[in-house]
């Protein structure tokens, strides 16, 4: 019997879950972490479109998950990004934001097979995704992970790549170290630490 794997999160970090439609990325945000933490693209696009689906409304949606984002993060909160952020334009952009921060990023890739996403998307009530674009997504994944240099050296902390179906994992949140939250450029500052050490 193999371990289940285990990842650890620091308290203050950015967590982006990089996966396509159907791999399981909201269940595991909802199944893993609080839902004020979680900043989910469709749920902005939801919020400037009254549809999560309007991909039209993506830049604005995104506009708006990088300031909440970015906000959580100079507090020093966890926050997880649960978008396909399948480009590497789209990571390295939140790789950016968190590093303004000082912030650590962790890449969660989930990657259960093709097959398991089609079925997925396809029984999945409301959203529907067409095949075509779940294929063309996973083909953009494997590039991700296949090219030089690869989504490992983007900038992230950590990268981890859950290939089970059931995303079977320990998740292990660090415990907020005060230094996490006092050091900046600005120094110390005071009356900070308390609050965003709070959880
Ligand atoms: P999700 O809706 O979590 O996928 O799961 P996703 O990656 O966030 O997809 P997009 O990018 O928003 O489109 C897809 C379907 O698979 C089921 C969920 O209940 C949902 O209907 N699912 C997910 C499982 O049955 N088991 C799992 O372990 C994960
Ligand atoms: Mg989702």
């Amino acid at each position: 019997m193999t371990a289940m794997p285990e990842i650890v999160v620091p308290a203050s970090s950015l967590v982006v879950l990089v996966g396509v439609s159907g791999s399981g990325k909201s269940t595991f945000a909802t199944a893993r972490f609080r839902p004020t933490e979680i900043l989910s693209s469709d749920a902005f696009r939801a919020m400037v479109a009254d549809d999560e689906a309007d991909q039209g409304a993506s830049r604005a949606a995104f506009e708006l998950l990088h300031l909440a984002a970015r906000r959580r993060l100079e507090r020093g909160r966890l926050t997880v990004v649960d978008a396909t952020s399948l480009t590497r334009s789209a990571r390295s952009s939140l790789v950016a934001l968190a590093r303004s921060s000082r912030r650590p990023t962790v890449a969660i890739v989930l990657d259960p097979p093709l097959e398991v996403c089609l079925e997925r998307t396809a029984a999945r009530p409301g959203r529907s995704v067409a095949a075509s674009v779940v294929r063309r997504q996973h083909d953009a994944l494997r590039r991700a992970l296949a090219d030089e240099p690869s989504l490992a050296s983007e900038g992230f902390a950590s990268v981890h790549r859950l290939t089970d179906p059931d995303l079977a994992v320990n998740l292990r949140i660090e415990p907020r170290r005060t230094a996490d939250t006092v050091r900046g450029t600005a120094g110390t500052i005071p009356g900070r630490t308390s609050r965003a050490d709070r959880r």
